[in-house]
């Protein structure tokens, strides 16, 4: 039986909110509109899987599924040097994939699978789930069909979680919620509906603070309770 690796955000704040960290076997999902830290904290994962598990790390490479470009091997470096490692191994722990459709993106998870059965990975990265379902998909006609492409994705992404002992962290955007034409609180959820929710284990909700500030709230789990953690976003990554 695996037992769960919980790996270091960079925060203490936000990590004392999952319960110790990203856990591996586990789906966690940040969403928040733009600017909000969810391709930061994928960074500083990146970076932070690598450290020893005495360093509150996970020991392990990383596989990281970028469908909007925005991976920065540059980032990587002070993330690597605020925790005293050597940038270029870190940069070779990562592998990197751009995915430029739905398809490609799946196929590119089973390419990901076979390495992981030759080397110890503890994290998944997919920046982001869903906006190439997004753009793939358009025609209200084509939800259904959309709706099932993403559970096939969601249930390769559990497998791979529970096969390998990985940690998936994946990002999702925010879509306007008109509440059916009645004023509502908070006009704007997670894309991706049912399929989504149902698929990850826990759901973050991220907005933004004053400056680099960042504040992150657990959303709609029914375990834990809706609490907050204040974190900030510095040139060393996630921070407190
Ligand atoms: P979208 O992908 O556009 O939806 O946004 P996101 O939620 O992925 O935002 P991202 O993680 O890219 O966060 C961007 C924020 O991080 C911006 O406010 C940047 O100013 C900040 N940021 C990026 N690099 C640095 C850095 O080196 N130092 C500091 N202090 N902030 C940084
Ligand atoms: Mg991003």
């Amino acid at each position: 039986r695996k037992s769960v690796v919980r790996i270091t955000t960079g925060s203490q704040a936000l990590d004392e909110l999952l319960g110790g960290g990203i856990e591996t076997l586990a789906i966690t999902e940040a969403f928040g509109e733009f600017r909000t830290g969810k391709t930061q904290i994928a960074h500083t994962l990146c970076v932070a899987t690598q450290l020893p598990l005495s360093m509150h790390g996970g020991n392990g490479k990383v596989a990281y599924i970028d469908t909007e470009g925005t991976f920065r091997p540059d980032r990587i470096v002070p993330i690597a040097e605020r925790y005293g490692m050597d940038p270029n191994a870190v940069l070779d722990n990562i592998v990197y994939a751009r995915a430029y459709t739905h398809e490609h993106q799946f196929n590119l998870l089973l390419g990901l699978a076979a390495k992981m059965t030759e080397e110890p990975f503890r994290l998944l990265i997919v920046d982001s789930i869903t906006a190439l379902f997004r753009v793939d998909f358009t025609g209200r006609g084509e939800l259904a069909e959309r709706q099932q492409k993403l559970a096939q994705m969601l249930s390769r992404l559990i497998k791979i979680a529970e096969e390998f002992n990985v940690a998936v962290y994946m990002t999702n955007q925010v879509i306007a919620d008109p509440g059916g034409g009645t004023f509502v609180a908070d006009p704007k959820k997670p894309a991706g509906g049912h399929v989504l929710a149902h698929a990850s284990t826990i759901r973050l909700m991220l907005r933004k603070g004053k400056g680099d500030q960042r504040i992150c709230k657990i959303y709609d789990s029914p375990n834990l309770p809706e609490s907050e953690a204040v974190f900030q976003i510095t040139a060393g990554g996630v921070a407190d």
